[in-house]
């Protein structure tokens, strides 16, 4: 493979003062490979981040789970990029899985936000991934690409450096039930594609995609074989001492 690898820890709505010290702990005395081998980011949720940023060693980047497409103002209860930045916060997830279906999120203002962050010299996340029923219709594609084409539409071709595509199928996460290698690989090298076609042969190529939805330290080696499959977005693993193994079986 190429591409650097990247591997993400979205710790999403979970912690505790407590059990936050003691996960930095774990990553700040874990062995994983140093920078030039993997890119390692963790996403803390907002009101950890700069306690995280101040606490775990530098290797490890610190994200944000998700940012407004407004910037600051009358926005009760949102994140500019601009205030993130202002913290220390260079990386943000954008457009997770639960970000669509729980919050409502649209390609729209997905692109809205993966535009504003950009702008604002962010190294963005978006997510895109299909529903089981999808799947089974047959008809991942005709979901992906249109998040993709959502995503793209909001991409300097300058900026495409500082993006990381992250396919997480909606029902690999959480769920225990992962897709098979062949499955990640088969529709990541669509995705490669797709972006080959529709952005530019240069970005399909350097681009990374990374896998996301129930990768363990059991599963994550055979995963990272597939040549499309540049690292994952590793959700509930990510709280446990096993996001090392996972970062040391790709890097
Ligand atoms: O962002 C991470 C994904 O939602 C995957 O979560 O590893 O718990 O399945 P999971």
């Amino acid at each position: 493979m190429s591409r650097k690898p990247w591997v993400g820890g979205n710790w999403k709505c979970n912690g505790t003062k407590a059990s936050v010290d003691a996960l930095i702990k774990t990553l700040n005395e874990s062995d994983v490979p140093d920078k030039t081998k993997c890119d390692v980011i963790v996403a803390p949720s907002h009101i950890f981040l700069t306690h995280v940023l101040s606490t775990i060693n530098p290797r490890f980047v610190v994200s944000a789970q998700d940012c407004n497409q407004f910037g600051n103002g009358a926005y009760t209860g949102s994140h500019s990029p601009q205030m993130l930045k202002d913290c220390g916060i260079t990386t943000v997830i954008i457009g997770h899985s639960e970000r669509r279906d729980v919050f409502r999120e649209t390609d729209e203002e997905i692109g809205q936000k993966i535009a504003l962050a950009l702008k604002e010299g962010f190294d963005v996340v978006p997510c895109i991934g299909e529903h089981l029923a999808e799947r089974q219709a047959g008809k991942t594609n005709d979901v992906l690409f249109p998040q993709m084409k959502a995503i793209a539409a909001n991409v300097k071709p300058e900026e495409w450096s500082r993006v990381v595509i992250a396919y997480e199928p909606v029902w690999a996460i959480g769920t225990g039930v992962v897709a098979t290698p062949q499955q990640a690989q088969d529709t990541q090298k669509d995705l490669r594609e797709w972006i080959a076609k529709n952005v530019s042969e240069e970005v399909a190529k350097s681009v990374r995609i990374v896998y996301g939805g129930s990768v363990n330290g059991a599963n994550s080696s055979e995963l990272s074989s597939q040549p499309d499959v540049d690292g994952f977005l590793v959700g509930g693993a990510s709280l446990k001492p096993e996001f090392a193994t996972i970062v040391k079986n790709i890097a």
